[in-house]
């Protein structure tokens, strides 16, 4: 089973996915987790985008549907993936049809993650995640059981995003009202949308996934 999440930042879209990796089998793949880890390791893709995603920007569709590309052509895609990130503008979602057809394959869910703009500036400035595993949290929401330990690891050792500042997130809602609210009708021609309340709380969010699933199995 291949699955998209849409939804705004702050929406949502990593923390369901990593649940249903763990339940269903499929592979994350966070377009966004990947850029971060070429600014980290100062490779050219890393330059390229890093002012842009400090900026709130999105990256230039050629360098992230290259990077998409070589991504599910890898073995551990083959049984099945949950794209969280991507695609994020109509251009990519296009591209992402061909490059599939191309190889017998195709999405069968889309999820979006429906949430209320207000809500989406508080739960972005109160995540933080694990150093060590990636493990997402939130200050109200979602801390840690004890308090200063990562639940999945044990490690005491938590980061924040740099785009995670309230100038960024402001520049982020607008990317994502301009460029990629307007592929949501790209899937709901193709019969393939399925809108969450991603306002519950997070178990009744991933019940409301569940159910999607359900019809399509
Ligand atoms: P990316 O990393 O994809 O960021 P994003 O889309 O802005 O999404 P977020 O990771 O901020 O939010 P999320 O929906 O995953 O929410 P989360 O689960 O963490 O992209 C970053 C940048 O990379 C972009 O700005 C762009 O520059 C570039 N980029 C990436 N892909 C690209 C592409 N395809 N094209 C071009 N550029 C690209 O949850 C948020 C918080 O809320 C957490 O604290 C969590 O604990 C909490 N929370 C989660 N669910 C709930 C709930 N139900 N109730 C209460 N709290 C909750
Ligand atoms: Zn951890």
């Amino acid at each position: 089973m291949n699955i998209i999440f849409l939804g705004p930042p702050g929406a949502g879209k990593g923390t369901q996915s990593k649940l249903l990796e763990e339940r269903y089998g499929l592979v994350q793949i966070s377009t966004g987790d990947m850029l971060r880890a070429e600014v980290a390791s100062g490779s050219a893709i890393g330059a390229e985008a890093k002012a842009l995603m400090h900026a709130g920007k999105l990256v230039p569709d050629a360098l992230i549907i290259a990077m998409l590309k070589d991504r599910i052509a890898q073995k551990d895609c083959q049984n099945g993936f949950i794209l969280d990130g991507f695609p994020r503008t109509l251009a990519q979602a296009e591209e992402l049809d061909q490059m599939l057809k191309a190889d017998g394959k195709r999405i069968d869910v889309v999820l979006f993650l429906n949430v209320d703009e207000e809500i989406l500036a508080d739960r972005i400035s109160g995540r933080f995640t694990c150093a060590n595993c990636g493990r997402t949290y939130n200050e109200v929401s979602n801390p840690p059981k004890q308090a200063g330990v990562c639940d999945a690891c044990g490690s005491h050792e938590f980061k924040r995003r740099a785009d995670d500042k309230r100038e960024t997130v402001v520049e982020r809602l607008k990317e994502y009202r301009k460029l990629t609210a307007p592929i949501l009708p790209f899937y709901e021609k193709l019969g393939l949308l399925h809108t969450i309340n991603g306002m519950l709380p997070a178990e009744g969010v991933t019940a409301e996934i569940e159910a999607a699933l359900g019809e399509n199995p």
